[in-house]
């Protein structure tokens, strides 16, 4: 196996009230893909922002390319050769898709001022190379989620650096979306690029990684060849105890239907029908760009139906926008509640 690029070693950190870290280590190899799991909480981000200079760390050592370093700020870890993919996406809204890819190192023309020409043309050649279909004259905010964090990703991968961390980098995106993902790690990977890559989904560890590193609430539980994993040891890893404890059914009983929806027509989907029982939860499954948001989001008024009824409690009734709904106790928690979910009055 080759040698470690990186070296994490005792990082503690602590938050008001949160033991976020505690004595946490992270080695990664050279050219390798190194998945971070944990459950929601463990601590995988804040050892990541406490890498790339977000965060200083209360205690411990971090060793890059055989030297220790001290990093600052993200702008130091970037010219180090470490750059991160966020978990929590913020591009700059009204800026095109370019700009928020080159931003801070626009090429300038011979005058000074930014090079819009040329600075679309490396754009359309990185998302290009890429695989991403993205025009790069369009404003942030325009952009779908998924296409957001795939510029996201793009902008990552635009330093050349040589350690990149992906947090949770496949969260909004396709399954065809995350294979090319997959084939430009690998890629990288054969050039030498070492990848931490942290997500729930079990499968793509299987896939895309070498070696893994489990943290469970801040604590170091140890790292494996992937070789050496099962899908059952790993969960068990994460949530340290055996897996048969995890899910316990329950039985309840079948209530009367509260909200049916009948023959529910919209932009991207046609008659759909269902009733939700008193005290139930239920799943609306589907790939991405099935249609899912766009039904519940209908059905809550944010768009136009085009036909169908809604009953609740039985009776008819008429939603045309979201104000409508919630009159009638309906709440709409969004995919997204950075841009959609805040209603500020
Ligand atoms: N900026 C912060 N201030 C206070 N607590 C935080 C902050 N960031 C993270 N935490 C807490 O630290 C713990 C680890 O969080 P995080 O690193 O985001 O976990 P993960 O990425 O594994 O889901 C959690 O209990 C979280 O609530
Ligand atoms: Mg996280």
């Amino acid at each position: 196996m080759s040698e470690h690029v990186l070296r994490m070693q005792g990082i503690s950190k602590r938050f008001p009230g949160v033991h976020a870290l505690d004595q946490v280590q992270l080695n990664v190899r050279k050219g390798t893909v190194h998945a971070l799991m944990g459950e929601n909480g463990a601590g995988k981000s804040t050892l990541m922002k406490c890498l790339i200079g977000i965060y200083a760390p209360d205690s411990g050592t971090i060793e890059f390319k055989g030297q220790e370093i001290r990093i600052g700020n993200t702008h130091h870890a970037l010219s180090m050769g470490i750059s991160m993919i966020h978990q929590e996406l913020s591009p700059i809204p009204h800026m095109t898709v370019a700009e928020n890819i080159f931003l801070g190192r626009e090429p300038l023309t011979w005058y000074g001022l930014v090079d819009m020409r040329e600075l679309n043309r490396r754009t359309r050649e990185l998302l290009g190379r890429l695989g991403i279909a993205v025009a790069p004259e369009k404003k942030m905010v325009e952009l779908s989620i998924a296409n957001t964090q795939l510029v996201e990703i793009a902008k990552a991968i635009s330093y050349d650096s040589s350690l990149i961390v992906m947090d949770e980098p496949t969260s909004a995106i396709t399954e065809a979306e995350v294979a090319n993902l997959h084939n430009i790690i690998r890629s990288l990977r054969s050039r030498g690029v070492s990848i931490i890559y942290i997500t729930h989904k079990m499968d793509e560890v299987f896939n895309i990684c070498d070696e893994v590193t489990v943290l469970r609430d801040g604590r170091y539980v140890g790292t494996n060849p992937i070789q050496a994993l099962s899908h059952d040891l790993l969960i068990q890893k994460m949530v340290g105890r055996e897996l048969t404890a995890m899910f316990h059914k329950e039985e309840t009983p079948i209530a009367e239907p509260i909200l049916y929806v009948r023959n529910y027509s919209g932009k991207r989907f046609r008659g759909v029908t269902f009733q939700v029982r008193r005290g139930e939860i239920f799943g609306v499954a589907g790939l991405m760009g099935a249609g899912r948001t766009e039904l519940l989001e209908t059905i809550f008024g944010v768009h136009p139906r085009t036909s169908g009824e809604i009953y609740l409690h039985g009776k008819r009734v008429e939603i045309r926008r979201p104000s409508d709904s919630i009159q009638h106790g309906l709440a709409l928690l969004t995919e997204d509640r950075k841009l959609s979910g805040l209603y500020l009055n």
